[in-house]
């Protein structure tokens, strides 16, 4: 097996299938269920701020920030880090449930399991001293893991840098070796908001998915067989930033008290190892190397019937606050049937798949996979399959006809798919991207689909009467489904919405 096939090789092994679901005598082990929370039981806290200044400016001008506002003017502080920790991965609400309290998080999360943590790398900032920091959403704090000003270790400058991270065994309890994919999936979700909230407070941020992985890890303190970084995030103004070029020698840090037993899945150890950078050389080949994959790349539009999106301009367009849809966010559990607005879905689709600030491939809407749809129920437009051009702004028909019963069974025959008004998959050439980025490549195309699908879940609940919701699949099903024009491509996410119930 080459290094190269690592990536393919996990993900045709994770496939689900209808056969795999019959088959399958998995249960879930509730004695041995993780726990929610990373709890450092040993290091001194910092509160951050107790009122939140909430992200104000409209939902759909947040998310389409690119990494870099003109007037990047802000001077982070703490507070700046308090909105960014609550609006990203904080506790939004508390459902009662069963004589249980249930919380709910900021961004969506496979299954409630919210295993994505999120840490901060910070030079002085006013009321923050430099240091590395794990947020705490239970208590809106900060537990300080190494004082001093490490920001060097993360290579790009900046005033701080966040890292969301996964605890695999907190998903893999329930989703065993899929959880690799989980790992981009929910850290995407949260990335979106960190993004829109970073572009709300006047302030550039991008994802750094080229970084040494060991080094990072080191710097955190974490073990990646048991917790890894997926992405870093610079955020501020890079004239402000100290640079360190040498990492210091570090002291490990405590692990936090566990009562579980991980089991371990080495599917994903295989797959996150196989592609790591070793070092900092490795770093800048991976930046030189991924420029040459853009999505020129993507399938082109073809010939059939093509129908422009009809977006409405921001002076019409729902002002709904960010911090607002933020805290309305919650998952769709129900759809009812019903016939939404072409201009709206427009909006949404034109604001949501955008230019994700990644630190490979050219700039341009989705680098690494095409949006395909399914409409069910869309005012003045066909039911029928669709493959949606970003670069045009069109949809072009693939097929007419009503889905729904087939949109249900693409997402593992879960009713939501056939009740919402459009399924929207993305559908990546793994081959192409492997080929051009190796085995890391997989990480970003499942990284680029997810935070697009961020600003779905973000650019949908602007709205007070839609819902939406991520939902898993049946891998090669969809593949046919979309063939003969997804042939060779590989469904990275599904993202459903619709009028909830
Ligand atoms: C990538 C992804 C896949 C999901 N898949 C499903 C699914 O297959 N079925 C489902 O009912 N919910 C699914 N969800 C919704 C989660 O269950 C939900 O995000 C979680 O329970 C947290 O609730 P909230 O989103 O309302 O905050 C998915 C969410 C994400 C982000």
């Amino acid at each position: 097996m080459t290094r190269e096939a690592s990536a393919q090789r996990y993900h045709d092994r994770t496939r689900q299938t209808p056969e795999s679901f019959r088959t399958s005598d998995f249960q879930l082990d509730l004695e041995n269920k993780p726990h929610p929370y990373k709890i450092y039981e040993k290091l001194r806290s910092v509160s951050l701020s107790s009122t939140i200044r909430p992200p104000q400016i409209p939902t759909l001008r947040a998310i389409t920030g690119n990494g870099q506002p003109s007037s990047m003017l802000s001077s982070p502080d703490r507070e700046t880090i308090t909105q960014l920790c609550y609006f990203a991965t904080g506790i939004t609400k508390t459902i009662q449930r069963g004589g249980h309290s249930i919380p709910f998080r900021a961004a969506a999360c496979t299954g409630a399991l919210y295993h994505v943590e999120l840490y901060v790398i910070c030079g002085p900032l006013p009321g923050l001293d430099a240091g590395v920091y794990h947020f705490d959403p239970r208590t809106l704090s900060l537990d300080l893991l190494r004082t001093g000003d490490f920001r060097g270790v993360c290579g790009p400058t900046a005033p701080f840098v966040m890292v969301p991270t996964t605890v695999w065994w907190r998903n893999a309890w329930k989703y065993r070796a899929r959880t690799y994919r989980h790992a981009f999936w929910d850290s995407g979700t949260i990335l979106a908001n960190l993004l829109a909230v970073a572009h709300a407070l006047e302030l550039p941020a991008h994802v750094e998915t080229g970084f040494v992985d060991e080094q990072i890890a080191e710097l955190l303190g974490i073990d990646i067989d048991d917790e890894a970084p997926i992405a870093l995030v610079p955020i501020g103004a890079p004239k402000d930033a100290q640079a360190v070029t040498k990492p210091p020698a570090l002291e490990p840090i405590d692990p936090e008290t566990r009562s579980d037993l991980p089991v371990e899945y080495e599917l994903i150890r295989e797959a996150y190892t196989a592609s790591m950078l070793p070092d900092t050389a490795a770093v800048r080949t991976w930046r030189t190397n991924s420029t040459s994959l853009s999505n020129g790349d993507a399938v082109s539009p073809g010939t059939r019937h093509q129908i422009d999106l009809t977006p409405v301009g921001d002076e019409r367009a729902v002002k709904t606050p960010l911090h607002w849809t933020i805290r309305r966010r919650g998952s769709c559990r129900e759809y009812v049937r019903d016939s939404l607005s072409f201009s709206k879905i427009s909006t949404i689709l034109d604001r949501s798949i955008r230019d994700v600030p990644l630190d490979v491939g050219d700039s341009g809407p989705l680098r690494f996979s095409d949006p395909y749809l399914i409409i069910n129920d869309v005012q003045t437009v066909q039911n029928g399959a669709y493959q949606y051009h970003p670069e045009t702004g069109s949809l072009e028909r693939l097929r007419a006809g009503t889905f729904r019963s087939e949109a249900a069974h693409l997402a593992l025959d879960q009713q939501l798919a056939a009740d919402a008004a459009l399924c929207l998959f993305f559908l990546a050439d793994l081959d192409a991207v492997t080929g051009c980025l190796g085995d890391r490549g997989y990480r970003v195309a499942q990284l680029e689909a997810a935070i697009t699908a961020g600003r779905l879940y973000l650019g949908t609940y602007a709205h007070r009467d839609l819902g939406g919701t991520g939902l898993t699949f049946y891998d090669d099903e969809i593949t046919a489904f979309f063939s003969p024009r997804a042939k060779g491509q590989t469904p990275m996410f599904l993202w459903t919405l619709g009028r909830p119930a």
